[in-house]
């Protein structure tokens, strides 16, 4: 840290509320990363923004601070490199479907993902469900899988952003996560260090989701899609509802077996619905389509599903096996407790059960069980009756399904009218 930039006096003016100056960003920022500034003033200065805020030049400010924090992914021998990113949902295998779809329509996808943590899954985990997939590829094999392919999807380096990955841990353990300037930093800077020019937002609304309300999720939008502006990207952003798990698979080997038939012309047509609308959002703003019936056709006649299969074998996986994915055998079903329509499941308390299944980690490092999930039986606004059942879980010898059984207690609501939300709320251009 700089001589002239003191945490404290960091954590004191972001307390009066005062906005900081870019090199203030940088001392106390570039401090953490090089372990000059302990955990616990970061912490203190993190509550300090939530209850503060930012100003759009700060929060623009604090993301190329945290883009600069590592390397920056040079992809210019690409023509049109893309990325999407997702404020994260349940039962949300986009990526699955969508990479190898701007990949068969002439974009490069040179993708970094997560794995899940908490209620969410993370798609480099369901890809590992593939029997042989590999997650980690080195630069040159990532790059050229892009050149060759057109699709390379790859575990998140520490190379990138590492400010992010060090704030994030411990926005997680301090109850610091849900603030917009926090969370659109965090995700922008990932977004800016991995050299996309055109990105595409899927901000999550509602229960499964960071952001409860449209306004909210709305804010965070126009706040990435600024920053992204700024930093020279052209970004959109798709608000899209997450009342209910996107799809009707939840967990990993469920979830690429969707993705699969999604592929194949078939799959939920929410998936379906979002995939096309990311894609034509993407791939108008990169300048390689004109219109969804470009994007429809390339899902319709294989062209997709053929570019996923190269992908899937380039990094490992057999291709062969993809029919055949290991799924838990054994059943239960949760019901419906009244006649009705279903008006809302919620998304979140799905996802826990299915980590309690063993789908999801508690902590770093946990080892998951890939076979494991539940299947939607309804979604919001059919007609469902009493007894008959809401979701299947797929379990290991009732490991887990107590817990399950217990977090799903009051996750369904039965009503008197079935009305089905818009899925796409809006686009944020
Ligand atoms: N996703 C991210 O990458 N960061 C956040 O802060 C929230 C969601």
């Amino acid at each position: 840290m700089t001589p002239s930039v003191r945490a404290v006096d960091v954590i004191l003016a972001k307390r009066r509320g005062d906005a900081h100056d870019r090199d203030t960003l940088e001392g106390f920022i570039g401090g953490y990363v090089r372990g000059e500034v302990p955990d616990y003033q970061v912490a203190a200065w993190l509550m300090a923004v939530v209850w503060r805020g930012m100003t759009e030049r700060e929060t623009a400010d604090l993301t190329e601070v945290m883009a600069d924090s590592g390397e920056r992914l040079d992809l210019a021998e690409f023509a049109h490199p893309v990325d999407k990113h997702s404020t994260g949902g349940v039962g949300d295998k986009t990526t699955l479907v969508l990479a190898p779809l701007l990949a068969a329509l002439g974009a490069s996808v040179a993708k970094m993902s997560g794995r899940g943590l908490g209620h969410t899954g993370g798609t480099i985990d369901k890809l590992e469900a593939i029997p042989g997939f590999r997650a980690e590829l080195d630069r040159e094999a990532f790059f050229r899988q892009v050149r060759e392919i057109g699709v390379a999807v790859t575990g998140q380096t520490r190379a990138l952003a590492p400010a992010d990955g060090l704030l994030y841990a411990l926005r997680d353990a301090t109850g610091t996560v849900a603030s917009l300037p926090l969370i659109a930093s965090s995700i922008m800077s990932k977004k800016l260090a991995g050299g996309a020019r055109t990105i595409v937002l899927d901000v999550k609304v509602g229960h499964g989701a960071f952001m409860r309300t449209p306004d909210e999720a709305r804010a965070l939008a126009a706040s990435m899609v600024a920053i992204g502006h700024h930093a020279g990207r052209t970004v959109r952003a798709v608000l899209s509802n997450m009342d209910e798990p996107l799809g009707t698979a939840v967990g990993h080997a469920l979830e690429v077996r969707e993705a699969l038939a999604t592929l194949r012309g078939a799959g939920p047509p929410d998936l379906r619905e979002l995939v096309l609308t990311l894609a034509g959002e993407l791939l108008e703003a990169a300048g390689l389509v004109t219109g969804r019936g470009e994007v429809e056709a390339a899902l319709d006649d294989g062209r997709a599903l053929e570019r996923f299969e190269r992908w899937v074998a380039a990094q490992g996986g057999d291709v062969a096996r993809l029919d055949d994915l290991e799924v838990a055998t054994e059943t239960a079903d949760w019901c419906a407790d009244a006649s009705g329509y279903l008006t809302s499941i919620d998304a979140q308390k799905v996802g826990a059960a299915v980590s309690h299944l063993g789908g999801g980690r508690r902590q770093k490092g946990d080892v998951l069980d890939l076979g494991v999930g539940a299947v939607m039986r309804a979604k919001v606004g059919d007609a469902v009756r009493a007894g008959e059942p809401l979701v299947t879980l797929h379990h290991r010898d009732g490991r887990g399904l107590e817990a399950a059984w217990a977090t799903l207690a009051g996750a369904a609501s039965i009503g008197e009218r079935g009305e089905r939300r818009p899925l796409v709320l809006e686009v944020v251009r």
